[in-house]
């Protein structure tokens, strides 16, 4: 095998292509263009789905490049050997042109002659075929024309050998996959590359694309046979160089050398403190490339923003794990940006903006935890005497509502005397990951923001907002319109006669903030409807007339209501009016967010 910098791979990759006539192409941004139902970039076909589909493309029907990708689907596996929420891949394409004869020549050709690859240990999956498309015989013949020997050929079902589409529509098709064979002794009788034991590591797949995936699932032909091979840069090196993992190579080890330096600690020490290690330089190379994406992406609370955002949290959290300061993000990601100027100059352009929004969100993080503190003593002064445990759902609820570092609160909690029910902890946390996996794989599918919290929480702020306007305008007749509201902001409709002044703007806001400041409980109580209009709730009566209604008070406001709603109104922020517009004839709108 070679020994090789990420650099010369790169190089060495793009030219062996160039060599085969392929037209050198650069690399796309991050958050895609062609498709609207996944959130970033995730692999080099996905700039190419138009010409994929049929579209020509100016460089030619053979490309190449290395493509930047961000899958965040396996953030929690992060901290172990292999996975990142950041890569480069390595591909090629054929729009339409070669198929899968060349196609599996070249890969041999590069993989085991000019990467030089043991050809004793290489040993490739192909389709096995189903009702959808018929078992890949060809392919095999092709490996076997290179010299694999069959049992070096595995046949495998559609959970292994297809790939694609990227979103919920889109190119798809079945795949031949080339590994290593580490020379681990088999799992099992059954143990072949398709098994995930570690036995063999995938070094690249070559997709033959030439199915068209619809909504409902069904799969027509395309109007061009494609190839798509992808090969991964991080881990192509760690194989390599006999790395035990990808933060030996080149593209991580300077950031882990900084680490050891800021926390006196020794990476591969300890066991903890090497996950940490690995967590902060993977997300801060991730975020790295998000701020400094040609599409600059900025923290917020909404799709890609709000991934980034939990990116950067969690290694500022981690950064605590460590016992080093959280400025070692912004330090981490200077290195980056040198480490990748060249191969990607616009990280050095946007530099500036990567450093100024890490220092920004540092500040806000910063608060959050200000804010956690204080809900913190009023739990504590609300424990009942004689406790000596601190509740672990309490525990989690710190950290899922403030960003609470769990490390932080077992160390808060031994200070003050208690002991903290980590088991609880760890089970609320895996509940919530549960939900929040489920969350993230509806996102994918819909395309829509998840955050349940977040839009629970704009949907407490509309309902203050409701309160606050009759309150500045003094008309108890304002009633609401139309309400709609994503994890990102709110958007509320009513009735009044004219604009409103600035003032009344600002006033508006400050008895929101005033509220929010209170760190009410919101309260939920069921009523009939002639209770709830005693007590002077708003809301709709009409249809509900006769049954048990919800009422939800939170601080000034009481309305009927089916929630959800927050728990307390110290969850949510900063409440800000962005826009205040006509909708309709006599109807207002207002858009207004909530700032972390
Ligand atoms: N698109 C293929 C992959 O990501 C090559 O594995």
């Amino acid at each position: 095998m070679k020994k090789l910098t990420s650099e010369e791979l790169r190089k060495i990759y793009l030219d062996f292509y160039k060599s085969k006539n392929h037209a050198v192409i650069g690399a796309a941004s991050l958050i895609p263009e062609n498709d609207p139902t996944v959130l970033f970039t995730t692999a080099g076909m996905h700039p190419l789905v138009p010409y994929l589909l049929g579209e020509k493309h100016p460089a030619g029907n053979r490309l190449t490049d290395v493509q930047i990708c961000v899958r965040t689907g396996d953030i929690d596996e992060v901290g172990d050997a292999s996975h990142c929420t950041f890569f480069e891949m390595l591909g090629r394409w054929s729009l339409g042109d070669y198929f899968k004869k060349d196609t599996i020549a070249w890969s041999y050709d590069f993989l085991l002659n000019y990467l030089e690859f043991d050809k004793d240990k290489f040993a490739v999956t192909v389709f096995a075929g189903d009702d959808d498309c018929p078992r890949d015989d060809e392919s095999a013949s092709y490996w076997k024309e290179q010299g694999i020997s069959e049992d070096k050929i595995f046949f495998c079902n559609k959970k292994h050998n297809w790939w694609g589409p990227a979103g919920i529509t889109g190119p798809c098709g079945p795949d031949t996959e080339m590994f290593i064979d580490t020379g681990k002794p088999k799992c099992s009788d059954d143990c072949s590359p398709a098994c995930d034991c570690g036995k063999y590591l995938e070094i690249g797949n070559d997709v033959f694309m030439q199915y068209f995936k619809e909504t409902d699932g069904t799969l027509s032909p395309l109007k061009q046979k494609n190839v798509d091979e992808g090969m991964g840069l991080e881990r192509m090196l760690c194989i390599l160089n006999g790395y035990k993992s990808v933060y030996e190579t080149d593209l991580f080890s300077f950031a882990i050398e900084k680490l050891e330096e800021l926390s006196g600690k020794k990476y591969g020490e300890d066991e903890d403190m090497t996950v940490a290690m690995r967590i902060i330089a993977d997300h801060t190379r991730t975020a790295t490339f998000l701020l400094g994406d040609i599409k600059a992406v900025s923290p917020s609370n909404v799709d890609q923003g709000y991934v980034l955002r939990r990116l950067i949290r969690r290694a500022m959290r981690y950064c605590r794990t460590l016992g080093i300061d959280d400025t070692a993000l912004v330090e981490l990601a200077k290195l980056y940006v040198k480490k990748y100027e060249n191969a990607y100059p616009h990280i050095k352009d946007n530099e500036e903006r990567i450093v100024s929004e890490l220092e920004q969100e540092r500040d806000k993080f910063a608060k959050t935890i200000e804010q956690g503190l204080k809900e913190f003593d009023k739990i504590l002064a609300h424990l009942p005497e004689g406790m000596t445990v601190f509740p672990g759902k309490t525990a989690f609820r710190l950290y899922d509502t403030f960003g609470f570092p769990i490390e932080m609160t077992e160390e808060i909690v031994k200070e003050k005397g208690y002991s903290l029910d980590r088991e609880g902890y760890d089970k609320a946390f895996q509940a919530h990951q549960e939900l929040s996996k489920a969350g993230a794989e509806q996102k994918f599918k819909g395309g829509l923001a998840d955050g349940g919290e977040l839009t629970a929480r704009l949907h407490s702020a509309t309902h203050l907002m409701n309160a606050a306007l009759k309150i500045v305008l003094n008309d108890n007749g304002i009633q609401q319109r139309g309400s709609n509201i994503t994890a990102e902001r709110l958007r509320f409709d009513f009735n009044f006669p004219r604009p409103l002044t600035e003032e009344e703007i600002k006033k508006v806001e400050d008895i929101v903030n005033e509220e929010i400041k209170k760190g009410s409980e919101v309260k939920l109580e069921e009523m009939s409807v002639a209770q709830a209009k005693e007590q002077g709730a708003v809301g709709v009566f009409d249809n509900k007339y006769g049954d048990v209604v919800k009422v939800y008070t939170i601080g000034i406001s009481k309305e009927i209501c089916g929630g959800p709603h927050c728990k307390n109104t110290s969850e949510l922020g900063t409440f800000k009016i962005i826009k205040e517009q006509s909708s309709s004839a006599g109807v207002r709108r207002i858009k207004a967010v909530l700032e972390y």
